[in-house]
């Protein structure tokens, strides 16, 4: 069977857990969008390892794990991240890391433009990760990105480099902001893609051959619904699809060869980054961030964070086409007395059970709440389902109502072995 696991929320909702205790029983694992803006944590028998453009099953040996066309890479980020997974003791072979050649490149210069856009937004800037994932996909929507392919032809790369170089120069210029040498970019890439290249390959073929054989692919979802150009909150968003459909154009396999897509959400909400909350709130923040969590895995910055909102499940859902729902975090809220989950949206007194498509009505959005109690109790020893305080089932069998889907994962703690199959 193959599985989608995507995001529900804004991001960091516990994907990269998830994929890793799925990993055991897969044989292929496969990112289709986003790029190192993405952080998924990891924690294997006691070790934190971080991932942002390596699929988050390269933890695991015998695995076969593909960076997809659709992924945006960094190759100094890239390869700065193997070298930080091999100093932790992961193997990082060609057999086991496949790059596909129809991916677009990340430059220097769209790092420093994002940065540079960032900054003229002022107070409306979307508080990216400043990793170059806007201008990138830019550049490929506008059609002139340069794809992998490109660099293993060096001449044409250096040639569209100094291009792009040129382009890019004259808007740092008008920013005030030093300008880049095409060469001297075009070397720092060229010197980092000499690790890359023997990882480097058409990564399609390799995936159908593994669909045709009956192999278990998984599909690892980068950031979040609400982060999903189309169905995010616009436009506090990245620039590509998050949802399920991105796994398929980034990756190559069609619809047809999916089967199960599973929607991973914590039992909160938490955001980085600008943009509307409807649930955030500042008591949950504090009580959180007092605990040591939800400080973010790339940048460090701490989390907003807020009631669980069902609002956005059910729209995520509903776009994702999610069968079933992990659930993490669960422990986060083990002493909390009263929980709140929302259920709507009054927008001018007209109660919206999805997410408008309106900026300025999320701004007039109050949180509908349903209330229901803590249970108070440890949940981070539990090592099976039935383990669970009746009032953590019941809050989970809500949510799960709520969004019509049926709970299937549950965390209680950010170990591998701390997931609970429900
Ligand atoms: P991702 O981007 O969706 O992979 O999520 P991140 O790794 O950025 O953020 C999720 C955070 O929650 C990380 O710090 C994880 O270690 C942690 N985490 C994941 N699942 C659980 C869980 O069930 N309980 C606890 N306590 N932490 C978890
Ligand atoms: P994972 O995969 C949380 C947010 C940024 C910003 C917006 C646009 O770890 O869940 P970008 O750099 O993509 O142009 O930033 O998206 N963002 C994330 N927030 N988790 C992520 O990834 C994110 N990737 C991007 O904070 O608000
Ligand atoms: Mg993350």
């Amino acid at each position: 069977m193959n599985t989608i696991v995507t995001g529900l929320q804004w991001g960091d909702e516990g994907k990269g857990k998830i994929v890793d205790y799925l990993t055991e029983t897969a044989d292929v694992v496969v990112r289709g969008q986003g790029g190192n803006n993405a952080g998924h944590t990891v924690i294997a028998k006691g070790t934190k390892y971080i991932l942002s453009l390596l699929p988050s099953g390269i933890l695991w040996d015998g695995k076969v794990n593909v960076i997809g066309n659709g992924v945006v890479v960094d190759p100094i980020g890239l390869v700065a991240e193997i070298g930080r997974l091999e100093a932790q003791g992961v193997s990082i072979t060609a057999d086991k890391l496949l790059i596909s050649d129809r991916c677009h490149v990340v430059l220097p210069l769209h790092k420093e433009l994002d940065a540079a856009r960032e900054a003229a937004l002022g107070d409306r800037k979307i508080g990216t990760t400043k990793r170059g994932i806007g201008p990138a996909y830019c550049d490929k929507i506008n059609r002139n990105g340069l794809r992998i392919a490109d660099v293993l032809d060096e001449a044409y790369f250096r040639e569209m480099v100094g291009y792009r170089t040129v382009e890019a120069n004259k808007v740092l210029a008008e920013y005030g902001l030093p300008t880049f040498d095409a060469k001297a970019q075009a070397d720092e890439v060229l010197t980092a893609f000499t690790r890359l290249r023997p990882h480097v390959t058409n990564t399609i073929p390799v995936l159908h051959k593994a669909w045709k054989e009956g192999k278990t692919i998984l599909f690892e979802g980068a950031q979040g619904t609400l982060l999903d150009i189309d169905f995010g909150t616009f436009p506090f968003v990245t620039s590509s699809n998050t949802t399920s459909g991105g796994s398929c154009t980034g990756t190559g396999m069609p619809p047809t060869a999916i089967q199960a897509v599973v929607g991973v959400c914590k039992a909160y909400t938490t955001r980085v980054g600008s943009g509307p909350f409807p649930t955030v709130d500042e008591g949950l923040s504090q009580y959180l961030h007092d605990l040591g969590r939800e400080f973010g895995a790339v940048t460090g910055r701490p989390r907003g964070c807020g009631w669980l909102d069902a609002v956005l499940l059910r729209h995520g859902c509903m776009v994702n086409g999610a069968t079933g729902l992990a659930v993490t975090n669960v422990d986060g809220l083990d002493q909390y007395e009263t929980l709140k989950i929302c259920t709507g949206y009054d927008i001018d007194g007209v109660i919206h059970e999805l997410p408008p498509a309106d900026r300025h009505a999320w701004d007039r959005a109050v949180p509908v709440y349903e209330e229901l109690p803590g249970w108070q109790q440890d949940t981070s020893g539990c090592t099976a389902f039935a383990d669970l305080p009746v009032n953590a089932k019941a809050y989970l069998q809500r949510l799960s109502d709520l969004c019509e889907t049926p709970v299937q994962f549950v965390g209680v703690g950010p170990d591998r072995a701390q997931t609970l199959v429900a």
